[in-house]
């Protein structure tokens, strides 16, 4: 069973960003990233949407042997995590905005975050932010627009940056410290973030976190692949093969595969 590959999924490309943390931390597991950029963007549909696509994909995964779920995307953890914690019996791993870190951390008592409407809107999302920051100002906004031009292969675009500059103009109005990504498609952004935003603010994002949580599950279950082989990592996508291979190495094949 150890052998059998780590699952992931996303609304589309921005979980390569966790695929990377996680293949950083553990290169000798094997993985399946499964994009469904077809579907993209999840932040605006319905909860009842973003549950029934993200079973789809997790039932996929299943099917093809995967020992762990990965649920890469803010988005479908915030909406969806809990009922298919219910349905499944294998280890599920979801990713949530870093409230608590930017909460504790902050010396300005302001925070930014920037993450989808799907996410902003859920229960659990209120829950964090009640829990560890009710005490700080936290400027939120949607980024509405961010993971479209990502998905349509145009992450470097002046259009980008003009959206970027618009929503944290009110972070930096409010002297945020501390800017949360809540959407894994946004540590993309990175470059340009740094560009836009003053130095003392730092940017943080779960994608480390996450990796060292997956790690930790598979050594108490047992399902750690302790061969020395690196891992066998498998790309598909539904949607564009290109702008998926674009965000990893060239020497990863990125297949389309209708799901
Ligand atoms: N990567 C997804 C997330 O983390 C993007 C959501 C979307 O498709 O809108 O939230």
């Amino acid at each position: 069973m150890s052998k059998q590959p780590i699952g992931i999924f996303d609304s589309g490309v921005g979980g390569t960003s966790i695929w990377k943390e996680i293949n950083m931390l553990l290169p000798n597991e094997n993985t399946i990233y499964l994009a469904d950029s077809a579907n993209a963007p999840y932040g605006l549909k319905t909860k009842e949407t973003i549950v029934s696509l993200s079973i789809k994909n997790v039932e996929h995964l299943i099917n093809q042997g995967c020992k762990i779920i990965v649920v890469a995307c803010n988005t479908a953890t915030t909406n969806a995590i809990y009922l298919l914690r219910e349905t499944y019996n294998i280890p599920i791993i979801g990713i949530e905005p870093a409230i608590k870190p930017a909460a504790l951390n902050t010396q300005t008592k302001a925070i930014g975050i920037l993450a989808t409407k799907g996410t902003l809107s859920s229960e659990l999302f209120h829950k964090t932010t009640d829990l560890f920051a009710s005490d700080i100002t936290v400027i939120e906004r949607i980024g509405e627009g961010i993971v479209e031009l990502i998905e349509s292969g145009q992450l470097h675009s002046e259009a980008m940056r003009n959206l970027l500059k618009l929503y944290l103009q009110p972070m930096i109005d409010a002297n945020i410290d501390y800017l949360v990504l809540g959407c894994t498609h946004y540590p993309y952004l990175m470059p340009l973030l740094i560009d836009i935003l003053p130095n003392h603010v730092k940017i943080i994002d779960s994608g480390e976190a996450v990796a060292r949580q997956i790690k930790a599950v598979l050594e108490k279950h047992d399902l750690l692949n302790t061969s020395v082989a690196k891992g066998n990592c498998q790309f598909f996508t539904n949607g564009k093969t290109e702008v998926l291979a674009s965000l990893i190495d060239d020497t990863l094949k990125v297949e389309y595969l209708d799901f």
